[in-house]
Parts: C-alpha cells; sequence; structure tokens
C-alpha cells in the first residue's frame, strides 16, 4: 500500500468513493473547493484509490474533515494507516461522528479519542454527531515509533 498527498488527478476518484458513502450531501464542485483547501491523503492498493483522509490543518490542532475506504478494502488497517500520516501525528486532533457510525467510533477509540460532547441534529433530524478530541499531542505519542516514509509493496495490509 502507498499512502501519499493527493494529486489533482485523484478528484474524481475521491468524489466517487465520497458520494458513495452519503454522509453529506455535497455537490462535485464543493467537494472539489473543501479537498482543495485542506489536506488529502490517499491510499493505493493495486493502483486504485482505495480510501482518502481529509484533514483541515489549525495552528495548534487539526480536524479530521473526511474519512473513507472503499467497501472492498475495509478491515485491513486502512483507515488506520491513513490517521498514521506524518501530518496527522503532530498536533491533537478532533472529529465529528455519527452516533450510530459503530465502524468510525471503533477506529477513533481505537485510536486514543475520546468523546467530548454532542451535536445534536448534525447530520440532519435525530442524526446527531459525537464530538471526539484525541487527548495527546498527536498521534505520534501513540505509537512506539514514528511511521517510515511511505513505501509501496503489492498487498494492502
Ligand atoms: C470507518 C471506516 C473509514 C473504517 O475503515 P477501515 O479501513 O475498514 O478501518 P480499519 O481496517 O483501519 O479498522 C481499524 C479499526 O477500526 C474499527 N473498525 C473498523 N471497521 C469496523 C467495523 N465494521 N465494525 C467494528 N469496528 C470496526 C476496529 O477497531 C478496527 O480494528 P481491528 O480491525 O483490528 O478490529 C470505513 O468503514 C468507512 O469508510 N466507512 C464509511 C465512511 C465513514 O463512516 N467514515 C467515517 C466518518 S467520521
Amino acid at each position: 500500500m502507498l499512502i501519499r498527498p493527493h494529486h489533482d488527478d485523484d478528484l474524481p476518484a475521491l468524489w466517487m468513493l465520497h458520494q458513495k458513502t452519503g454522509l453529506s450531501p455535497f455537490r462535485n464542485s464543493e467537494f472539489t473547493a473543501w479537498v482543495n483547501q485542506n489536506m488529502a491523503w490517499v491510499a493505493v492498493c493495486e493502483g486504485q484509490i482505495a480510501g482518502f483522509v481529509l484533514i483541515q490543518d489549525a495552528p495548534d490542532h487539526q480536524d479530521v474533515l473526511l474519512l473513507v475506504v472503499a467497501p472492498l478494502y475495509r478491515r485491513q488497517g486502512i483507515a488506520r494507516r491513513l490517521m498514521q500520516t506524518p501530518l496527522t501525528l503532530k498536533k491533537q486532533m478532533f472529529i465529528e461522528v455519527e452516533a450510530t457510525n459503530t465502524p468510525a467510533l471503533s477506529l477513533y477509540q481505537s485510536l486514543g479519542f475520546k468523546p467530548i460532547g454532542q451535536r445534536r441534529d448534525y447530520y440532519g433530524p435525530n442524526r446527531h454527531a459525537i464530538v471526539m478530541r484525541e487527548l495527546t499531542k498527536g498521534l505520534a505519542e501513540r505509537f512506539e515509533r514514528p511511521r517510515r516514509a511511505p513505501t509501496e509493496s503489492p498487498e494492502c495490509n
């Protein structure tokens, strides 16, 4: 698997992946602007974009705006790897997760995020968000060794 910053050529694939989640009602142009205003890292498996993370970088923290892995590639540790890019290791992070999204809640809990609040009706009527915060100064503190530079291998795990 290769984990790398996104290129402009990736945008159609990111849009396809995002659309299939049904998580937010963006139009293609809004989605593209959002990706370009922030920082996306992609996971590439077998030449395909298998997932991506979109991060908003503030001086003292980061917000995880989107995290998506294609259904075919789930449960292989790709989301966990995307959450450990060189970028995400360095600052405390926040994220909103729909209260019913068990896979995402489990993922963030396993990375050391804790719930710190709720946003009612954030995703629509009766669709509440849980706000989570990573409690250290960045995920680097949670891993024994810093991540190496991105490497490529034929397998995706
Ligand atoms: C949430 C999502 C990104 C997880 O991607 P993934 O690559 O399958 O996750 P990983 O394989 O890295 O899983 C890491 C950990 O997350 C948790 N997890 C992931 N999927 C899970 C599931 N379906 N059920 C329960 N726990 C799950 C587990 O703790 C897992 O560790 P384990 O496999 O050792 O048990 C993916 O399911 C997805 O794209 N969902 C749709 C979009 C979405 O909801 N994004 C998050 C919005 S905040």
